[in-house]
């Protein structure tokens, strides 16, 4: 999978992961990494092109985050965008001046030539966001495009195949730009056919290849990223043993359908019913963060003892997404904000291999490679699901009745979503209940009911989000089945909160 890479060094700009899209949309399998890292990291992913993000910093800070000198002299073809533009301007003797005024805006290209911007059509709407300015190209660099405000809006190399472009060419509000970035590939030759079958093909042997001779152990959580990962070490015959752990803390009849699917797909799968440890270990605990580390301790425990009876395993398999691999490591800036559900500290606890066939995929990626791997739609997309489960969503103290009571509203929020053709226009939906009583009146009597908080929001994948705009029509029908079917419930509310700086879960 790596022969076919385009490094996205990272300066810390909010579009890097957008850059690292939109090539993967033009075919180009994309890596990003930390814009400091050295020449050896980024080599070892073969890559055929380096793409330098913005960034925050200004070139003339003495500790401004810099590439590895000796990327400039590899030969690669390099694409500079924003930050990265000033940073190959002054690598090759150009000028940059500082900005102490920021252009933030749309802007229109008053002037561009040359083949980065062969076939755009009409007026060049750009993004600028930027302070700092090149004001002189390097020697034997070509200026190749203007706006009224920005005179050197972008530089060609001498030998035609390095570029450095003041505007973002990866977001939406630069309409083109995905016709200039597959310029660029075009330009520096990089091969575009990061497909899914592809990319299935190079994940069975890369599965095959680190799994010879070894016994695979995969933990399942009912999302599409571990049934998908059970589907793909199936299919590429690899021995291995799917565990389910019932926590007690699934959605309703979750258990059921990913039991029934992956059995009929030939996962060779347990279920193991650790319902009462993790209510026992959850007893009494508020605390989000306590509430995750008991979660997490209580998958260890059963792990050990499946590892135990049905061992000896090898490998551990975890269906761990890029985003979660590039929050997790912290190394392009993202703060770890809530500790991490991948099963923390089980490999070196048991001596285990990791094996992360999708630490590069994003989820709509994995989504497509269900399909291919037959993965029924219910689950392949269904909305994310978070490892602790419900108990996230149930605020405060878990206990069974608490549960049953989320569970079962739940359902209805999710079925009314269906219903009405709304559930795949969020990206997640759920409810979520209060440990307050709020008052009500049922006939004569006041009475004081649970409060249940509907959460939808859209994203692209989880990091940012905005509340989803359902209809009010819509809201109301909830409410109304909701407190009908599920009597202890006295109020439904709708959460308005975007992420930031709220949170997609409550707790
Ligand atoms: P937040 O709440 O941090 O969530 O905005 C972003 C995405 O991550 C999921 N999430 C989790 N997933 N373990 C998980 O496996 C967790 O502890 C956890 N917390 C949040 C959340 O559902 C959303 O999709």
């Amino acid at each position: 999978m790596s022969s076919l890479a385009v490094v996205v060094l990272d300066f810390g700009s909010q579009y890097t992961r957008l850059i690292a899209r939109r090539l993967r949309e033009l075919g180009a399998f994309s890596v990003i990494l930390p814009g400091t890292a050295s020449l050896e990291e980024i080599l070892t992913h073969d890559p055929q092109a380096v793409v330098l993000s913005g960034g925050p910093a200004s070139v003339q800070d003495p500790d401004a985050p810099k590439p590895d000198p000796k990327l400039f002299s590899s030969g690669l073809p390099i694409l500079g965008i924003c930050y990265g533009m000033q940073v190959l301007a002054q690598q090759f003797g150009g000028e940059v001046e500082r900005g102490w005024r920021r252009e933030y805006g749309k802007a229109r290209l008053t002037h561009h030539e040359g083949a980065l911007f062969q076939g755009l059509d009409g007026e060049v709407q750009v993004w600028m966001s930027h302070a700092d300015t090149v004001t002189a190209p390097p020697p034997g660099w070509r200026v190749v495009a203007a706006t009224e405000d920005c005179p050197i809006a972008a530089i060609a190399s001498p030998d035609g195949r390095s570029f450095g472009v003041q505007f973002h060419p990866e977001v939406a509000h630069t309409p083109q730009g995905n016709r200039i970035l597959a310029n660029f590939l075009a330009l520096a030759g990089v091969e575009r056919d990061w497909t899914p079958a592809r990319v299935l093909d190079s994940l069975v042997a890369e599965v095959r290849a680190r799994t010879a001779g070894k016994r695979v152990l995969l933990g399942i959580s009912g999302g599409v990223d571990s049934s998908a990962l059970a589907l793909l070490l199936s299919r590429a015959g690899v021995e291995h043993l799917a565990v389910l752990v019932d926590h007690g803390l699934l959605r309703q009849g979750e258990r059921e359908e990913v039991e029934e699917a992956l059995h009929s797909l030939g996962v060779n799968l347990e279920v193991v019913d650790a319902r009462v440890r993790f209510l026992a270990a959850l007893r009494g605990v508020t605390d989000p963060e306590e509430k995750r580390r008991r979660i997490g301790h209580a998958f260890i425990q059963v792990f050990e003892e499946v590892a135990r009876r049905r061992g000896p395993f090898q490998v551990l398999a975890q269906g761990t997404l890029y985003p979660d691999a590039i929050e997790s490591a912290g190394g392009t800036g993202a703060a770890l904000i809530k500790s991490h559900h991948n099963v923390g500290g089980l490999p070196e606890r048991l001596g285990f291999e990791l094996l992360e066939p999708f630490r590069y995929l994003f989820k709509d990626e994995v989504r497509e490679l269900a399909r291919l791997l037959g993965l029924p739609d219910g689950i392949r997309l269904r909305h994310p699901f978070p490892g602790p489960g419900l108990a996230v969503r149930v605020l405060g103290e878990v206990t069974e009745e608490r549960l049953q009571i989320l569970r079962r509203a739940d359902a209805i929020f999710v079925q009314g979503l269906k219903e009405h053709g709304l559930y795949h226009r969020v990206w997640q939906a759920f409810c979520v209940l209060l440990p307050v009583r709020s008052v009500g009146v049922s006939g004569d009597e006041r009475r004081y009911g649970y409060v249940v908080a509907l959460r939808g929001v859209t994203s692209v994948d989880g990091m940012t989000a905005d509340w989803a705009r359902l209809p009010h029509g819509f809201l109301d029908e909830m409410a109304r089945r909701i407190t009908r079917a599920v009597p202890q419930v006295g109020r439904v509310v709708y959460d308005v909160t975007s992420k930031p700086p709220a949170t997609i879960e409550w707790e």
